[in-house]
């Protein structure tokens, strides 16, 4: 986590600096700040919380300078303070720096550099490297000792390096985390994700593992870490637009995004069905069809919210491909000596293709020589790279920490590859695949309309904001919803939700059930849903309050039920594209009512970067 930005031209450089910070602090709102060279000297400003604070600082103790770097923190090693706070500098303020990653062996490296004689002022892993740097610098090569460092340090960086000494140069190298070149006219800016750039440019240069970039207002050249050789990488044109990184008169960005999804439904299905409903167009072009007829078993990996969308992609693709699927959590799987071969399919799930966990996991699979196909919100991102391909979910850029789009969006791409999949593996027929494509492009539509009807859902947050316990239940398909519902709720209200299969219930949480412990329960027509209602007689039979997701004839459920919130009826395989709209609103507003930061939940950061 943690974001990092830097600017070299002709431009005032703090604007930019902050500005850029302020798109990335979903990354980590710990502490924050910036470092400006100015004739020949470094300057920097820093604070313990958020951007607005640093901004505040700004304006009292202003800096000019024309290059600089700025970060946004999650803390790892040493608590959020303004001394751990970046950039960091070396012993003589010549050399400044700000990092995203973790350096593991910074233990070691900070011992043998104490002995030298460096003195450390913070707790963190990343000042070993400003003082590692300033180490090897003796031989008077900066770029040489830039690398001679890295290669000293273990672990994982996107780092932005100043050293007062060449004021017009700035440094630039990654490894494990990611890292963008912006390219503009006389100016470069660098930056974790390029939504801290989408403003100034869309030009721009995605640095791989492995790489260091030394930049000048005229150009920049890049080299490979382990021997310096220069690297040539074409420049790629990002499609994202700026507008769809600014809130666009809503309250908040989780609100924004949650509105956003009947069009982002909608832009993931279009132009990848053909008219008749008969082909679904997925583009693999390092997965021939004969390898993905030849799949046996497919292992779906993701943490997070993306991991829920995993859990339901189970139901849809054992479904349709009559294949045994497993799901995995990122940072289990790679510690269970999983059975995997080349007849596995692996699925990567995640919206920003740089959760370490997941990529971690994905390696592991690559070993095995399994195919590869990650669902990624991020353009170019790590999850990518390392798939034989790549369906993006087209969500656009998802800020609120708490992700809503990028999860119906990932919904909506398992569905597609399930069709895809079952269409040439033959086991789905041509009928199926017709009733199912035009169920489909009904969603967008479905979605728009429980949207438009949040009335009882405000009403039911005012009334349950108080309460300090949640149970959410679900059963098959719709399961994962009620875990995807209760995550949504203590992620931005850090009130105590558990989501939990409904038929489990008297297996011990019903011990729990009381008139002060709301039940969200998720019943749509289908399979389960007589299951469903006998376990909500239990919960009534118990005082429990319940709070039901249903359809909106369903007279049984509206009865038993406290606040009943309905969505148009679709088929029971497509139902949690629709389940999961109420509970993210429920969740927003509940959040809303107990006036806690929304977009910015505390200790939460949108993109877990470390391990
Ligand atoms: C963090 C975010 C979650 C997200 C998870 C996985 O925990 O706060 O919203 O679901 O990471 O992220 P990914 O980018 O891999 O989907």
């Amino acid at each position: 986590m943690c974001g990092i930005v830097g600017y070299i031209g002709n431009k005032q450089v703090v604007p930019i600096l902050l500005d850029g910070l302020q798109k990335l602090e979903y990354r980590g709102y710990d502490s924050a700040g910036i470092a400006v060279l100015l004739d020949g000297k470094i300057e920097r400003r820093r604070i313990e919380g958020k951007i607005a604070g640093l901004k505040e600082k700004m304006a009292k103790e202003p800096i000019n300078g024309f290059m600089g770097i700025g970060h946004t923190r999650w803390a790892t090693h040493g608590r959020p303070t303004e001394e751990n706070a970046h950039p960091h500098i070396d012993c003589k303020n010549e050399i400044v720096l700000v990092h995203n990653g973790i350096i593991e062996n910074y233990f070691t490296l900070r011992q043998e550099l104490i002995e030298l004689g460096h003195k450390f002022v913070s707790d963190t892993d990343t000042e070993v490297l400003a003082h590692l740097i300033e180490e090897n610098n003796k031989s008077g090569n900066f770029l040489e000792a830039v690398v001679k460092s890295l290669k000293e340090a273990e672990g994982s960086y996107a780092l932005a390096i100043v050293l007062d000494k060449t004021p017009d140069k700035l440094y630039a190298a990654r490894l494990g985390s990611p890292l963008v070149i912006g390219i503009g006219e006389g100016e470069y800016y660098i930056a974790s994700d390029v939504l801290a750039i989408l403003n100034y440019t869309k030009k721009v240069i995605f640095l791989e593992d492995g790489e260091i970039a030394e930049v000048s207002k005229e150009g920049f050249h890049i080299y490979t870490i382990a021997d310096l050789s220069r690297v040539n990488k074409k420049a790629q044109l990002i499609t994202w637009d700026p507008i769809t990184a600014e809130k666009s008169g809503y309250r908040h960005f989780m609100l924004k995004e949650i509105y956003e999804q009947p069009r982002v439904i909608e832009e993931n299905i279009k132009g990848r069905l053909s008219k008749d409903k008969e082909e679904v167009y997925l583009d693999f072009p390092d997965l021939p069809d004969k390898e993905l007829e030849g799949i046996k078993k497919v292992l779906i990996i993701a943490c997070g919210t993306s991991y829920h969308a995993g859990l339901v992609g189970k139901f849809i693709l054992e479904k349709i491909l009559r294949i045994s699927v497993e799901v995995d959590i990122g940072s289990e799987f790679r510690y269970r000596d999983p059975i995997i071969d080349k007849n596995t399919l692996l699925i990567a799930i995640s919206q920003s293709g740089e959760t370490a966990d997941t990529i971690a996991a994905v390696k592991e699979a690559q070993k095995s020589n399994a195919k590869i196909i990650s669902i990624c919100n991020v353009l170019d991102s790590s999850i990518t790279r390392l798939s034989h391909g790549v369906i993006y979910t087209h969500a656009g850029p998802e800020v609120g920490v708490a992700s809503t789009k990028a999860f119906t969006a990932q919904l909506t791409a398992l569905y597609l590859l399930a069709l895809y999949l079952g269409k040439l593996r033959k086991s789905i027929s041509k009928i199926e695949l017709i009733e199912l494509i035009d169920e489909l492009l009904k969603l967008p539509k479905k979605v728009e309309a429980i949207l438009e009807n949040d009335k009882d859902i405000i009403k039911c947050s005012k009334t349950y904001f108080k309460y300090k316990n949640f149970l959410y239940l679900g059963r098959g398909i719709n399961y994962p919803i009620a875990l995807e519902g209760a995550l949504k709720l203590k992620e931005i209200s850090y009130l105590h939700a558990e989501g939990y299969p409904a038929g489990e219930m008297k297996h011990g949480p019903i011990a729990l059930i009381d008139e002060n412990m709301p039940i969200v329960a998720i019943v749509p027509h289908g399979q389960v849903y007589d299951k469903m209602v006998s376990n909500l007689r239990e919960v009534q039979a118990r005082q429990g309050v319940i709070v039901a997701v249903g359809y909106k004839n369903d007279e049984i459920v509206k009865e038993m039920s406290d606040y009943f919130f309905t969505i148009p009826e679709t088929i029971d395989f497509l139902t949690p594209i629709l389940t999961i709209i109420p509970l993210q609103l429920l969740a927003y507003h509940v959040a809303l009512k107990l006036g806690v930061d929304i977009d910015q939940p505390r200790n939460l950061a949108k993109s877990v970067t470390v391990e």
